[in-house]
């Protein structure tokens, strides 16, 4: 028997749920969420991601607001803009949509946003309060990606955990949550000489490499829990993930768990931006 799938549509949507929930009861005491996502150039891709962004804001009850500026907007018009948001009461929640065009800094962007409003988690700030075991806002797809694991019902206290990719955004969060939930967690990158030899030993393995076929079905132990994090293409052009979904789904056989691509961590990413969005807006500040 094949591995069960892990639904990201059916989590984000009964969170979704919750969310609006508590969204309403805030904004019924005139607190109503709300998100400014900026987005510098008309780079296509991430124009759609605004627009889904900014839609689950809507349909969740959030006040949202898109500001789009052309690819050569100064740097210092952007953190201005950003000090504006910083000071506006009815924002919560501040993303600058990434990349940004070379001329900018991202680091400095990033930096800009008040620490209270950087719902994307990617301040140093932010960064360190995950590090020191601190409350904070933390990166939408790692925790996205801890939900999804929480809902197998498997237990990650004194399990292994390896996580492939080192990137600020997933790789590196991502293992300071497995690590604050108990698991003894190992990250592989591009230089590790043997991924192999510690995934096959891993209870969970989650992939943000962001090339297909990564994990392959020779790499994982029966009833390990696979989340993969990836979004590529196939040779049809069928959106797929970073692992081989079908053998893998064989070799990890009833008791294992996997995330679909699509329909796994991707819907998780933005729910986990509208519950940051509202956990900021919650903070009586
Ligand atoms: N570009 C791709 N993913 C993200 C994200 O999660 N946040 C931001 N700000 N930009 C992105």
């Amino acid at each position: 028997m094949p591995a069960q799938l892990i639904d990201g549509v059916a989590l984000s949507k009964s969170l979704r749920a919750e969310i609006g929930a508590r969204a309403a009861a805030l904004a019924g005491a005139g607190r109503r969420p709300g998100l400014a996502v900026i987005l510098v150039g008309d780079d296509p891709a991430s124009a759609v991601y605004v627009r889904n962004k900014v839609k689950a804001c809507e349909e969740c009850g959030f006040h949202s607001v898109l500001e789009k500026y052309e690819a050569t907007l100064p740097e210092a018009d952007l953190l201005a803009r950003i000090a504006a948001l910083n000071a506006d009461p009815a924002i919560h929640g501040i993303l600058v949509q990434m990349p940004v065009p070379r001329h900018i800094d991202p680091h400095k962007v990033i930096e800009a946003i008040a620490t209270a409003k950087d719902v994307d988690g990617f301040s140093v700030h932010s960064a360190g309060s995950l590090m020191s075991g601190l409350p904070g806002l933390r990166p939408a797809t790692p925790y996205g990606c801890m939900k999804l694991i929480e809902s197998t019902g498997v237990a990650l206290k004194g399990k292994r955990a390896v996580v492939i990719g080192r990137s600020n955004t997933v790789g590196k969060p991502m293992a300071m949550l497995l690590l604050q939930a108990n698991a003894t967690v190992t990250v592989c990158h591009s230089a590790t000489p043997d991924i192999a030899a510690h995934t096959r030993h891993a209870d969970v393995v989650v992939v943000a490499v962001g090339r297909r076929n990564t994990l392959t079905a020779d790499m994982v132990k029966p009833g390990a829990v696979i989340i993969d994090v990836g979004m590529n293409r196939d040779d049809e052009g069928k959106l797929c993930g970073d692992v081989d979904f079908p053998a893998l789904r064989e070799a990890l056989g009833d008791s294992g768990r996997i995330t679909p691509v699509p329909g796994g961590v991707g819907p998780m990413t933005i729910t986990m931006l509208l519950a940051n969005t509202l956990q900021a807006a919650e903070v009586v500040r």
